[in-house]
């Protein structure tokens, strides 16, 4: 059965534990799906992952709709997340017209990276039956003000910040949080804080869903490996074996590990 927003939502009540990986084409988006994954995110991440910037920056909306179409073709009933891409919501008007833009190429919800002046355009979106996730906590979009990749929430004023900042764009009518590189235990108290489900990514184990960039679980991203990833390739031993053994460790609530988490 395809999974929709009220699936999360009902799976949020119930305490069980929901997946989220990228894909970017219709070949990976038919094998993730498959495999159990109940949210795809086609990330800006592709501009990293396939097209090898050096940030998520240079990726336009014309990127974005010729990902989604090939992975709306493959996805197997998965909600499909998409992220829109720098400067295409920085007024309400851009907002409107890039979300629509991806929802007529299969988006069935947008991601959007910032805080509370988001509020407006996620209102607006959700009225008109756009769903939405806001992106908090290490936002990549915003690589050159934040100074690099760093973990964010760390001292109180920050985190106290960041956990209004969810509150308001979940009463703005966020239908999603995500939490990026965040303290585990910040995450845990606006996990607890929102109604809407939120999944983490270096946010440790108490959010509601956990989402790795595909590229990253299977240990092929050259470089560094982030101490928020796992390599799922080694225990699954094939590409959907790899995701099904991510799919289970996050409903068994054995990824992420402590180690996989951040201090505050
Ligand atoms: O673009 C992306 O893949 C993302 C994830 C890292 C959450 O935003």
């Amino acid at each position: 059965m395809a999974v929709t927003l009220h699936t999360l939502a009902e799976m949020k009540q119930r305490q069980e534990k929901f997946s989220c990986l990228t894909a970017y084409d219709a070949t990976f988006a038919h094998t993730v799906s498959s495999s159990g994954v109940d949210v795809i995110l086609v990330g800006d991440s592709l501009g990293m992952v396939l097209q090898g910037q050096s940030s998520t920056v240079p990726v336009s909306l014309a990127d974005m709709v010729y990902h989604t179409r090939g992975v709306a073709a493959g996805n197997q009933g998965a909600l499909l997340m998409v992220d829109m891409p720098f400067m295409s919501y920085s007024t309400l008007p851009q907002a409107l017209e890039s979300a629509a833009t991806l929802m007529r190429a299969g988006a069935q919800m947008v991601k959007l990276e910032g805080d509370e002046w988001m509020a407006d355009s996620i209102a607006a979106l959700s009225e008109r039956g756009v769903p939405t996730c806001a992106h908090l906590g290490l936002t990549p979009q915003f690589v050159h003000k934040l100074g690099g990749y760093k973990v964010q929430g760390r001292d109180e004023a920050a985190a106290e910040k960041m956990l209004q900042s969810a509150c308001a764009l979940d009463q703005a009518g966020a239908d999603v949080i995500l939490l990026e590189c965040v303290p585990s235990s910040l995450a845990q108290k606006i996990t607890a804080a929102v109604r809407a489900p939120v999944i983490g990514i270096g946010a440790g184990p108490d959010t509601d869903g956990q989402v790795l960039v595909l590229h990253d679980m299977l240990g092929i991203t050259p470089g560094r490996r982030p101490r928020f990833v796992k390599d799922f390739l080694q225990e699954g031993g094939s590409i959907a074996g790899a995701i099904a053994a991510y799919v289970a460790a996050v409903k068994a609530g054995h990824f992420p590990a402590p180690e996989h988490g951040f201090k505050g």
